[in-house]
Order: structure tokens, then sequence, then C-alpha cells
């Protein structure tokens, strides 16, 4: 394997069978160590609230509420630091491998499991989250700044999902103020059969694609779990025939409403 070669063929194989991927590692505990200071600087600083870039994905997100699941969009714009990170790099290189031609990854998210209290991720399809006037081709990256175990909320897949297109979804517990999606209940036993669970050392990663199938349960240990998701896209085909997503059209979110007073997007369209 030559330097810049991050994953075997067997691993680029099995990712385009499976539309999932797990390695042991991504970066070096160093390197793991440095991004893990400012993760909890930024969310100790609340980053990002005010334009609507730090919100709860699970709850209601109204000021004075605990955040049951907070997230930072676009974290690298509060620490322009990450992006010199040996993660950021080995990531484009993983990915590059995976599309067959270069690529940039970029830190999309970061999402913080508080202990005991945190909320689980429900089984969705990124793509749920999307422009519904197009197929897209994009990978996403999540890595995890501690152990990923059952425990803590570690991710899991359902193998072969990546085939299907967008299932039917709603915000979480049908609230549309909620801003995090979830499979609709009456398909998610059918969906999910023969889901596998991804447990991961610290700087080890998993990797999926839009329409591959994931979850990630809530964190009952004792320390918080944070995981940061990077990505790439290389792009996206209009449909033939155009789809609408009922679940995007009657989201009334408190971060959509703090973005647009603050004059930001009112919707994350890239969020996983
Ligand atoms: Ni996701």
């Amino acid at each position: 394997m030559s330097v810049q070669e991050i994953l075997s063929r067997e691993q680029v194989e099995f990712f385009k069978e499976a539309g999932y991927l797990a390695i042991e590692a991504l970066t070096t505990p160093e390197d793991v160590a440095f991004l893990r200071e400012i993760y909890d600087r930024l969310f100790a600083e609340r980053r990002g609230r005010e334009e609507g870039n730090q919100f709860d994905l699970a709850g209601t997100d109204e000021e004075g509420t605990e955040a049951a699941l907070p997230q930072i969009l676009g974290p690298a714009q509060y620490a322009p630091e990450m992006n010199d990170s040996l993660l950021l790099k080995n990531c484009s290189r993983a990915l590059s491998q995976i599309f067959g031609r270069p690529v940039e990854a970029q830190f999309g998210h970061a999402i913080f499991k508080p202990p005991r209290t945190g909320a689980a991720t429900p089984w969705h399809q990124d793509a749920a989250y999307w422009d519904p006037g197009s197929m897209h081709t994009a990978i996403s990256v999540w890595v995890p700044l501690q152990e990923a175990t059952l425990e803590n909320g570690c991710m899991h897949f359902v193998p072969g999902s990546h085939r299907r297109d967008v299932l039917p979804h709603r915000p979480i517990n049908n609230d549309p103020r909620i801003h995090g999606l979830e499979l609709e209940p009456d398909i998610l036993e059918d969906a999910t059969r023969g889901a596998v669970a991804c447990p991961l050392p610290p700087g080890g990663a998993t990797f999926h694609g839009g329409y591959t199938l994931h979850y990630a349960p809530a964190n009952r240990s004792d320390i918080p779990r944070r995981a940061l998701i990077m990505g790439a896209s290389i792009g996206a085909t209009p449909r033939e025939r155009p789809v609408r997503f009922a679940w995007q059209e009657s989201r009334r979110t408190a971060r959509e409403e703090r973005a647009a007073a603050s004059g930001g997007e009112g919707r994350a369209e890239r969020l996983v």
C-alpha cells in the first residue's frame, strides 16, 4: 500500500457492495487529542448558536431547554485549524479512492451525545434531508473522538440498503419543530432487518453513502460521546420524475427561525 492509500482494494470493494465500511484507524491518537480539545471548546462556548449552526437535532430546541442531541454545523468555520488535521487529509484520500477521482473532504458537523441523557439518532437515510429533485452521490465519514461502543452510541448500518431510493421519513416523534428525521415507524422493522453494529476505537471511522440506512443508539455510558462527521459529494443528477419529500415541507424548527433572523440559510441541506 502506498502512502497515499488509506483503504485496501478489498475495503473499497466492500463499501461498494455493502454501502458502508468500518476501519480501525483513519488518524493518529495525537490528532484525535488535538481535535478533541477543539471540539469540547466549541460546544462549551456554544459556537454557532446565534446563526442557527448549533442546535438540538432531537429536541424542540427552544431557548433555556437542555439539548438532547446538540450538534454544530460546519465546525471548522469556528476553528479553521481543524482543516490542518491529519484526519481531514486521510479522509480526502480514502474518499478519493472510493470515488476513483480526487476529492476534498470537508467537516460537515459535530454531534455530541451527553452521558446518560443523549437521545438516539434514529434510523434514517441522509438523502431524506437533501434536495428531492436529484439523486446524490455523496459519502459521509463518521469518526468518534473516544471509543464508540454499543453502550455509548456506535453507528449501525443496514448492508445493501444503499441500493434503495429514499424511504418514507418523518420528523422525530412526528414533531415538526424537531429538525432530525426518522424512518416511518410502520416500515422500520422490515427496512432495518439484518442491521450491523460498528464499534470503533478513537480515530476509527465508518463510511456510508447518502442512501444507506443508519442509526446510532443513545449514550447510556457515563462519558460524553463525541463524533465528527466529514464528507464529500461528486454531484447530483436531476431525477427524471421529480418526487416530493413531505417531511421537508412541514418542518418548522427553532433553528430555521434563528438562521432566518440572522440572514443565514433556512435549511441545513448537507446534514446527516
Ligand atoms: Ni445520517
